[in-house]
């Protein structure tokens, strides 16, 4: 494969694209809805109205408002939700036997739903991570060769050399997307230096966060451009090895990166000599052994060894002695779909996104009490305020938000005071929160934050692996205590103590599952200490009282 092949697969792919394009969402929101039923029909209803040379019916990834689907695109302009297979008939009449026109009478007679593709919830969005999202095929490499798919890899394996690779990706300020925000040049460039018989390249797409689905989403819509970055990746350290460890809940995710995979090894963009370069890479796929944890990156390289996923203490970090104590560099899903996009538009375009300290943008899973339920791409710094209101449209029914939590088991709830704050690093860890992986789950007044913490204790009680005591007994206790509290049988000294508890197992487990476990209980202290003192017998000023002692 070179230049000129891979430009005449993207120009035929171009070239056999019929004028009119009916995109059907294939991603697994929609899947669970019955689109593939929906994807069936529109193509038999094409082809008996004799459309099937002007009108192509294509499965595509997620078109972001995943609470509204199956969603159906017809060109540029037309969005249809909840589509079901009846609906096909009426979809395919709104398109004149011309091919090329709309007329939207035959619309008032049915009961198709339209979606408003000007709502500031698709228009306030800037898709990088997503930008193939809801429009290729992921389970066609040339769908995604003629969206300019592996330029970025021939562009450096041709014209860069790693350390320039290395530089690119620094000056880009990307951090990393899983959860702790580190800056991924600064982590390539130890992996590169480090010295080892050999060096790995691991993608985290573990994602167990409750109410997180931004990488399956990437995974099962855009396969080839996680493959992409982690090839530029394994160019720039020095590897020939990649693995992809995949949670076994996703099954679309791991068939649509068997096929990735497969496709990629055939045209030669995976394997040897990849574009007729000296560089060899290949990738393996790696199935989650189903605990949370495994996700956290020493268990994640004890699993893929063959191991109990336990995490091991760090130092010495993965970049360092990681996978059979080889160099190892391990991002996330997320992380690795910027990097193609980096290389082809340059790393200041890149750093020209987001605030200061937070470049480019971050995908959010946006659920919870919120009208528009799906998957968000957003400039770093964008406001709180501007995706809970505008873009998630605010609680259904006129209700008024109370909180976010962001961050999943690891982060925190930021009451609606604080939604003027705009989503980076460094502000959500401030208010007790972080940035995690990328759930946002939106609360109104009917949650109780006492609930909120006692179910995201109770998800790292059930998760803790064992291994350590602060963990491993702490989470119970701390369980045990939020309970109490909930049941209205608790005293203010157990309140104290779950203060002083959440400060032992936070300063005293080994791994970040334990470090962070206390955050969501603080962080509802911090903010809605009200919530907790209503439910303890005595009053606020009581409790102050004894603070003081
Ligand atoms: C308990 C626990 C679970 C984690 N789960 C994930 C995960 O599912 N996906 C992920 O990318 N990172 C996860 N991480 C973070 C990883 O350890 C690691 O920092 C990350 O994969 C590095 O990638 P990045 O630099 O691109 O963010 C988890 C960490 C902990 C402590
Ligand atoms: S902090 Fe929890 S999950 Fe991490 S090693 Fe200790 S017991 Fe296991
Ligand atoms: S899964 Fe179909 S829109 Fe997200």
């Amino acid at each position: 494969m070179d230049l000129t092949q891979l430009q005449e697969i993207a120009q035929h792919e171009r070239a056999a694209q019929k004028p009119i394009q009916i995109r059907c969402c294939v991603a697994a929101g929609c899947l669970s809805a019955d689109s593939l039923a929906v994807k069936q029909r529109l193509e038999r209803v094409v082809a008996e109205t004799g459309l099937g040379d002007k009108v192509q019916v294509c499965g595509v990834g997620c078109m972001r408002l995943c609470s509204q689907g199956p969603l159906v695109q017809v060109a540029e302009s037309t969005l249809y939700e909840k589509v079901t297979p009846k609906d096909a008939p009426a979809i395919v009449a709104t398109i004149d036997t011309d091919g090329e026109m709309f007329h939207e009478t035959s619309l008032h007679e049915t009961s198709l739903q339209r979606g408003d593709l000007t709502q500031p919830f698709f228009t306030q969005q800037m898709p990088i991570v997503l930008e193939n999202s809801g429009k290729v095929d992921p389970e066609r490499i040339e769908s995604y060769i003629a969206a300019e798919g592996y330029r970025g890899l021939y562009h450096v394996l041709h014209e860069m050399q790693p350390n320039e690779v290395v530089e690119a990706i620094a000056q880009s300020g990307l951090r990393g997307r899983g959860g702790a925000g580190y800056p991924t040049g600064l982590k390539w460039a130890t992996v590169a230096k480090a010295k080892g018989e050999r060096k790995y390249v691991i993608c985290n797409a573990d994602e167990g966060d409750p109410g997180a689905f931004m990488d399956r989403s990437v995974l099962e819509s855009d396969p080839h451009r996680v493959l992409e970055g982690m090839a530029i990746a394994a160019y720039a350290i020095g590897a020939n090895q990649g693995y992809i460890y995949v949670r076994a809940e996703y099954p679309t995710a791991i068939s649509r990166l068997q096929i990735a995979i497969r496709q990629a090894q055939r045209l030669g963009l995976l394997g040897s000599q990849i574009f007729d370069s000296p560089f060899d890479f290949k990738i393996d796929i790696r199935i989650g052994a189903g605990a949370y944890v495994c996700g956290e990156e020493t268990a994640l390289m004890a699993s893929i060894e063959g191991k109990r996923g336990l995490p091991s203490p760090r130092p010495p970090y993965p970049a360092k002695s990681g996978l059979w104590k080889n160099p190892t560099l391990i991002n996330n899903v997320e992380t690795f779909a910027n990097i193609a996009p980096i290389i082809r538009k340059g790393a200041d375009w890149f750093a020209s996104i987001g605030t200061a300290k937070s470049k480019g943008t971050k995908v959010f899973a946006l659920a919870g009490k919120i009208r528009n339920t799906g998957l968000i791409e957003v400039p770093m710094g964008t406001t709180l305020q501007q995706i809970v209101e505008q873009m998630g449209g605010g609680v259904p029914g006129g209700g008024v938000a109370k909180a976010v939590q962001t961050g999943g088991p690891s982060g925190g709830c930021i009451p609606a005071s604080a939604f003027d704050t705009p989503v980076d690093y460094e502000s959500l860890a401030q208010l007790g929160s972080m940035m995690g992986s990328g759930g946002m789950i939106v609360m109104d007044e009917s949650t109780n934050m006492v609930d909120v913490a006692r179910f995201f204790m109770e998800f790292c009680m059930d998760e803790s692996c064992g291994k350590c005591i602060p963990c491993r007994v702490g989470t119970v206790q701390l369980h045990r205590l939020l309970t109490k509290i909930r049941q209205g049988e608790a005293s203010l000294t157990d309140l104290e103590l779950l203060e002083e508890l959440c400060d032992m197992v936070k300063n005293t487990s080994l791994c970040g599952l334990g470090q962070s476990a206390p955050n969501p209980v603080l962080s509802t202290l911090r903010y809605f200490r009200d919530e907790y003192l209503t439910l303890v017998d005595g009053s606020a000023s009581r409790y102050c009282d004894l603070k003081a002692r």
